[in-house]
């Protein structure tokens, strides 16, 4: 047991799921995920030296960093967020106080569900409480994405630490990520839930092929520019990209068709939201992971058996990859009363097809930072 009263605050900051809008956030599209109650809790307090001292409730290690020499930690296995966290909120002005954090992760690493970003984003507001500095959600997401591109080296978009921020309990948040204007959605399903499931596949060369992806809309972007007058690729019309996908080679116009749709689906999802139409809200996402499986490549055989598994049970509406892909998560949208008899099927049929037990998570769609004086 923790004891909190050690400490001077409790801080947290969410992992979140992406309902859809997946490998468009980094092309300026608009996004759809939500905050979870699978969370990074941080406790901390000042302790008048210039180290931040780290530890942690799930692991043995401890970690002391110099706040003068924080980019020697790029390397550590724990802690290299913490630190790239505290070498951006430094290099953005700010007071830094030397202080204990205990850390308490409940998002999984490597789920893709973004416990890099639920420990960066908390660990910037923790420094920011313990040194009395304002606690500028938006502003702290911005610094956590330049944590995660500079010093972890994924050349990620802003909707994980985005969402993580400035989540919102019980709403989605419908992000565009070119002008970083965010609309709260009420999430309601009218008799579906929401259902989270890893496909526990090892994850490997995931950041190399992340940043692959984002080169390949890059070159994308480049060929089209001048050409369809555009900025970003999210501003690609269907229209425009049936006229000039015969200038992209064809792997990069795969991948242009696939954000370019994605974009589409987001706003076909955004309308079934508001409807209430669960069952076109299921299509879109089927129709995002075969996207996500052929055009843009970052599914793998895992997440495609763990798709299929779900979109075969009767009571789901539709079931995709969330997140980064090459292993991690799918989403199902599924009649809430027949939720237990799916996991169970889904479960089954999954190992049974790939030999790797599945984990199902509970969690409801919660707020981003929190921040209690202990
Ligand atoms: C990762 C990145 C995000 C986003 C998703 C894919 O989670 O951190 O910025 O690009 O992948 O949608």
């Amino acid at each position: 047991m923790t004891d909190e009263k050690a400490y001077a605050y409790k801080v947290t900051a969410a992992g979140r799921v992406n309902i859809i809008g997946e490998h468009i956030d980094y092309c300026g599209g608009k996004v759809f995920p939500a905050a979870l109650s699978l969370k990074n809790t941080v406790y901390v307090r000042p302790n008048g030296t210039n180290n931040i001292n780290l530890s942690w409730t799930t692991l043995p290690d401890k970690v002391s960093l110099d706040t003068e020499n924080l980019l020697r930690y790029k390397s550590l296995k724990y802690g290299n967020y913490q630190a790239g966290s505290a070498l951006m909120w430094r290099r953005a002005g700010k007071k830094i106080v030397g202080c204990d954090m205990l850390q308490d992760c409940t998002v999984p690493f490597g789920s893709g569900l973004s416990s890099s970003a639920a420990i960066e984003v908390s660990t910037i507001a923790a420094l920011a409480a313990v040194a009395g500095e304002e606690i500028d959600p938006v502003e702290i997401a911005l610094l956590a994405q330049k944590a995660e591109r500079e010093f972890a080296g994924v050349n990620c978009g802003i909707m994980d630490q985005y969402a993580s921020a400035c989540g919102k309990s019980g709403n989605a948040m419908l992000l565009d990520c070119k002008t970083l204007k965010c609309e709260y959605v009420p999430v309601k399903l009218g008799g579906y839930s929401l259902v989270i499931i890893n496909c526990n596949k090892p994850h490997n060369l995931v950041e190399s092929r992340y940043n692959e992806r984002r080169a390949e809309t890059d070159a994308g972007l480049e060929a089209l520019k001048d050409i369809a007058g555009i900025t970003c690729l999210a501003d690609l019309t269907l229209k425009q990209f049936d006229r000039c996908a015969s200038l992209l080679h064809n792997k990069i116009r795969y991948r242009v068709k696939h954000v370019v749709e994605e974009c589409e689906r987001v706003k076909l999802a955004q309308n079934a939201m508001a409807a209430g139409d669960m069952v076109t809200l299921g299509r879109l996402l089927n129709e995002s992971h075969t996207s996500l499986r052929y055009l843009y490549e970052v599914t793998g055989k895992e997440l495609d058996a763990l798709a299929a598994a779900a979109q075969g049970h009767p009571a789901c509406a539709g079931s995709r990859m969330t997140g980064g892909g090459f292993g991690g998560c799918t989403i199902s949208i599924v009649r809430t009363e027949a939720v237990e008899d799916f996991k169970k099927y889904v479960l089954a049929r999954y190992e049974k097809d790939t030999g790797y037990k599945a984990t199902c998570y509970e969690a409801e769609i919660s707020d981003g930072i929190t921040v209690q004086k202990l």
